[in-house]
């Protein structure tokens, strides 16, 4: 549901079983739920590129077929899938959905959060990785230390990175304008990390940068904000990643985005383009993260 609930050994083991070698014997002949409230790609391709290659086969159900909470509750499409299938991985509008139907289901299946209000767990994991492959070799264990600037809207994405890197004891400083800013509390709180890296909250995009050798950034406009559009960019627009930003950062900073990428409000061409940014590392690591997901969820049913 949110990196938070998950022990640091399981996320150690998470990011193990996203790297090594695996077979087709691992969900063999079993389905896996794919419900999409909201719009998706990349999402979509790897969670069911990732199943596939375990074996499984996965059927996907957009809100409008199911009717999430319209044509049906929550708990009963939860009840419903849980006679057909053992997991069941959900994009949802409001994270409430989640609770309420791992309540209903109980340990009959398990759920996966593919995104949701306060939490983006898959892409927390892909992130890591891509972290790890570029400073340490892939070795996740050793990523202390390291600096990481978010910059922009505090979204789901951020939530669920800052709680992952600061377990490893990554140092996370999130730059974002009053009303923008990471929130203490609810189900995804970095706030409650304790023991691990330090994070710290600054209004200054420049000051957020200062020592990062990893720049992040996420949408002005995310999925459900959109009757908010001019008021974000306007508000948000001094914490572009460009150019003249990045030069706030370590010289050999690299640059992530979770994507969809709206090129020029929060970040620019220049940036995205460029050979600091990492972002098809992390696509490509999207499905390597499913694929840990998926071999954790199985290895803890045994
Ligand atoms: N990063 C991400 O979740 O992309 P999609 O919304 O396309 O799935
Ligand atoms: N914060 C974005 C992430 C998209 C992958 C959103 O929720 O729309």
């Amino acid at each position: 549901m949110t990196v938070e609930e998950r022990s640091s050994s399981e996320l150690a083991r998470i990011y193990e079983l996203a790297r090594s070698p695996f077979d087709d014997e691992t969900l063999k002949g079993q389905g896996v739920a794919l419900i999409f409230e909201r719009p998706s790609l990349r999402t979509r391709a790897s969670s069911s590129s990732a199943v596939h290659e375990l074996g499984g086969y996965a059927t996907f159900f957009s809100d409008e077929e199911i009717g999430l909470e319209s044509r049906e509750s929550a708990e009963d499409v939860g009840r419903t899938l849980a006679q057909m299938y053992a997991i069941c991985a959900m994009r949802v509008r409001s994270h409430a959905v989640f609770n309420r139907m791992r309540i209903a289901t109980g340990d009959q299946m398990s759920l996966v959060n593919l995104l949701s209000d306060v939490a983006h767990p898959t892409q927390a994991v892909a992130d890591v990785l891509t972290i790890a492959e570029r400073f340490t070799d892939g070795d996740v264990a050793k990523l202390a230390g390291l600096e990481v600037a978010y910059v922009g809207d505090a979204t789901n994405v951020t939530r669920s990175l800052a709680v992952a890197l600061l377990r490893l004891g990554v140092n996370v400083t999130v730059g974002a304008p009053e009303g923008y800013q990471l929130i203490a509390g609810g189900d995804e709180d970095p706030g409650a990390v304790t023991g691990g890296g330090t994070l710290r909250l600054t209004d200054s995009p420049t000051q957020a940068l200062r020592e990062a050798d990893v720049v992040y950034t996420d949408a002005w406009v995310s999925m459900g904000f959109e009757g908010q559009t001019a008021r974000r960019r306007e508000d948000l627009a001094p914490f572009r990643v460009d150019e003249s930003l990045m030069k706030f950062a370590k010289r050999d900073a690299v640059v992530l985005h979770c994507l969809p990428a709206h090129r020029g409000d929060e970040i620019s061409n220049e940036v995205l383009d460029s050979e600091k940014s990492l972002v098809w590392r992390q696509v490509f690591h999207r499905r390597s993260a499913m694929l840990g997901v998926l071999r954790w969820i199985k290895e803890e049913e045994k």
